[in-house]
């Protein structure tokens, strides 16, 4: 399972969670101003008054990585699902799921300040690999 991973120190990360969620808005602030900059192709997937979807985007990753820690067998149908519904409605292509990976690893490190450390570095980018193989996974070929 996901969270038997062993570069993700399962105990660290949960509590590290409840820290940055008290900072979301400038988390989101941070995630798309980054991923932005990576990726300006991205800026025209989302909509204009997309702010609230931003959040929610985020706020659902984060979601993604407790429930994936907590074990939750539902997570990965639901997260293939919502991957699906990028693919077709969203039309992101699969490799911006990198690109918005090391877009939290930033904003993560920027809201913890002096509480970053490299443990905690590995282990969101391992929880944060993770959520985003399942959201790929739920892609299907197609012929164009
Ligand atoms: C861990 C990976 C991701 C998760 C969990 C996630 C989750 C979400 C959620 C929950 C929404 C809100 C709408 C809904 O409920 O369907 C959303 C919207 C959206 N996401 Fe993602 N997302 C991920 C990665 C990405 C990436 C890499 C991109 C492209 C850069 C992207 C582009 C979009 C777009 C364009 C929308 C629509 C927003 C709008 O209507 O303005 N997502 N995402």
């Amino acid at each position: 399972m996901a969270a038997q991973n062993r570069r993700i120190k399962v105990d660290l990360l949960k509590e590290h969670l409840v820290e940055v969620s008290e900072h979301e808005s400038e988390l989101t602030d941070r995630v798309y101003e980054s991923l932005f900059a990576k990726r300006p192709d991205a800026v025209e997937l989302f909509g204009t008054y997309s702010r609230a979807n931003q959040q929610r985007m985020m706020t659902e990753t984060l979601g993604a990585v407790l429930n994936m820690l907590d074990h939750e067998h539902w997570l990965d149908s639901y997260v293939h699902a919502m991957g699906s519904r990028h693919q077709f409605s969203y039309e992101t292509p699969t490799d911006m799921y990198a690109p918005y990976a090391e877009a939290m690893l930033e904003a993560l490190a920027a809201v913890s300040g002096s509480g970053w450390t490299p443990e905690l570095a590995r282990s969101w980018k391992a929880a944060l690999d993770q959520v985003n193989e399942m959201m790929t996974a739920g892609y299907v070929p197609t012929s164009h």
